[in-house]
């Protein structure tokens, strides 16, 4: 059966500055010193329980999570000097759009000093892209931010709003010439906000409501100015956000699972939408995950405000991701009362021995084409990632690339999936 998508339907894959470029400093550089001996102590101590053991396949591999190095992003995959080739590999695997991030630490490394040179290495890079037929996709901030920033408390300083337009307003009009046509602005800002101020897992570390709902504001005003100003400038490119959204099931009839999941939707999914819709060209979705939720006492948990995650995980990825296709079709049908393109700007998974990716991607994009089918404005998919990256607090050893990166030399290995997904986008249809 072969499933056709829209035609100039967009296919590519995703990745940001921090993640694969190498030699940046910024905010999470600092943390990833202070923090990799204490994350390899607990990965250890987790993997010292039984039923918590690492499995071998993911300790052969160099860094695994035992190891203090794996928590440090260093050179990562040297996709600074090596972007050119990785953008080949794209190409050669039918891409026709890619997704990468300015890293903001670069190009205003001391406060109001722009540095021209990094100017020019993007501009290189969109180039390279398009001389490769691939369309831009250039995210303005994927969550890590220059020192001078983080030192005067970040997003929760009350002109932090008016710190990030003064960045993105340098870069806009000094890429006026390369006519970008697609700018995200933030990368999920809610994520961000629950990891950093909320649960205080990643820098800055706060662990306050109050913070939080700061920060959340600011970014949200952050957004709606850099809209108006990216406009000003080139008053023809698109500008929207990536935003994770998850599908929320109640775990049964009961009033309060019910209640929960509605509390969910609407402060993860839709408020930041809510806040942004006349701000907005089109919606980049960033689909992870299907939280199954039962009401529980325990404000913090991973799923979610308020609830206890019940999911099935009949298949789940080595982060222990639950793999749940039919969530995209659930969340893409919700975001419809937008009335916004959308775009997939993230959908992957964390796959070191490329047992699952080539299904996963399948089955998600079958999905995908119902909903369309049934009327919703999908306009591309952008597979996280196009390489194996540095993901955060949990370091190199998740593997989500298309692309293995042996971490010791920097090479690349294009893996099997990644040729099953360049038949989709080639044919711009899907075979099964
Ligand atoms: C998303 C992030 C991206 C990557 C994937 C796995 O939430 O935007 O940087 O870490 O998860």
């Amino acid at each position: 059966m072969e499933y056709k998508f829209p035609d100039g339907f967009l296919w590519g894959s995703a990745t940001s500055a921090h993640q694969v470029e190498g030699g940046n400093f910024n905010d999470w550089t600092e943390w990833e010193h202070a923090n990799s001996e204490r994350l390899a102590a607990e990965a250890a101590r987790r993997h010292a329980k039984t039923h918590m053991r690492i499995p071998d396949y993911i300790l052969e591999r160099y860094p695994n999570p035992l190891q203090p190095e794996n928590y440090i992003s260093g050179k990562a995959c040297d996709h600074y000097n090596r972007y050119e080739q990785d953008f080949d590999i794209a190409k050669s695997l039918g891409q026709n759009a890619h997704r990468f991030s300015i890293e903001w630490s670069r190009i205003e490394p001391e406060e109001g000093k722009f540095s021209e040179a990094e100017i020019e290495h993007y501009r290189k890079v969109i180039l390279a892209l398009r001389q490769r037929g691939l369309e831009p996709f250039v995210t303005l901030w994927h969550w890590t931010n220059p020192t001078w920033f983080a030192k005067r408390s970040g997003w929760l300083n009350k002109d932090s709003p008016k710190y990030f337009e003064r960045y993105v307003n340098k870069i806009t009009l000094s890429l006026e010439d390369v006519k970008v046509n697609f700018w995200i602005t933030l990368n999920e800002p809610e994520v961000y906000v629950g990891a950093s101020y909320f649960s205080g897992q990643w820098p800055p570390q706060k662990s306050s409501l109050i913070s939080g709902i700061k920060v959340y504001q600011n970014l949200i005003k952050a957004h709606q100015l850099v809209y108006k100003k990216i406009h000003q400038i080139s008053g023809n490119s698109l500008v929207g956000t990536a935003k994770n959204n998850s599908f929320y099931e109640p775990f049964s009839d009961y009033l309060l699972d019910r209640l929960v999941v509605r509390l969910n939707h609407y402060l993860r999914n839709e408020w930041f939408l809510n806040k942004i819709k006349n701000y907005q060209d089109f919606i980049g979705l960033n689909y992870y995950f299907h939280d199954r939720v039962k009401f529980s006492l325990t404000l913090k948990s991973p799923g979610g405000i308020f609830v206890r995650n019940k999911n099935k995980n009949e298949s789940i990825n080595n982060l222990g991701w639950e793999i749940y296709p039919e969530g995209i079709y659930r969340v893409l049908k919700d975001l419809k009362k937008y009335d916004k393109p959308i775009y997939i700007t993230e959908n992957g998974l964390a796959d070191a021995n490329d047992e699952k990716r080539a299904k996963f991607i399948k089955e998600h994009l079958r999905w995908v084409h119902k909903v369309i089918q049934e009327g919703v404005d999908v306009r591309g998919y952008l597979y996280w990632s196009l390489l194996d990256n540095f993901e955060w607090d949990k370091g190199f050893w998740p593997r989500f690339g298309l692309v293995e990166v042996d971490y010791k030399t920097t090479e690349r290995r294009i893996r099997s999936s990644a040729y099953e997904y360049a038949k989709i986008c080639k044919n711009n249809a899907l075979e099964i």
